[in-house]
């Protein structure tokens, strides 16, 4: 359940990802995100800068997948359990980060994705097997 040197490159570089999350009533909903990046080898941090459906759903459930966008060089799913930091260390990196790209970005808050499973996309046989 770690996101091995290649993902976690994969997703520092990328400058998408596809994260999905679900309300209450198990209705899905999928959005890019351009502030993702790994802390380390089980964690990412997602900024929230616009979210609405995603941050209400979250709050619900906080169970979150997403993709890569470049999911040719990264073909894997990652799902896992998100926290929500609205201050503290995590909010204030989440600030000092956005703010860096954009200046007048002023995020809501930090969301925390701890990385629980990991499966391959790949087409193929391997499609849909759990590989951590
Ligand atoms: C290229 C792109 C990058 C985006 N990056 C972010 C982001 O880093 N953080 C964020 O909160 N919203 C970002 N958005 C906005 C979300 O995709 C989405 O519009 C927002 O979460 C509202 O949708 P929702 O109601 O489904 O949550 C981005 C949108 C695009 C098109």
């Amino acid at each position: 359940m770690v996101m091995n040197e290649a993902m976690m490159d994969a997703i520092e570089k990328d400058k998408l990802i596809f994260l999905a999350t679900a309300n209450d009533e198990n209705i899905p909903n999928v959005v890019p995100i351009g502030f993702a990046r790994p802390l380390d080898n089980k964690t990412v941090l997602i900024v929230d800068n616009y979210m609405n459906k995603t941050h209400k759903n979250l709050e619900k459930n906080p169970k979150a997948s997403f993709v890569l966008g470049d999911v040719r060089k990264c073909p894997y799913q990652f799902k896992g359990t998100v926290q929500i930091f609205e201050s503290g260390k995590y909010f204030d990196e989440a600030v000092d980060w956005a703010q860096s790209v954009m200046t007048k970005l002023n995020p809501k808050a930090a969301i925390l994705l701890n990385v629980e499973e990991i499966y391959s996309v790949e087409p193929g046989p391997e499609a849909g097997k759990r590989v951590d």
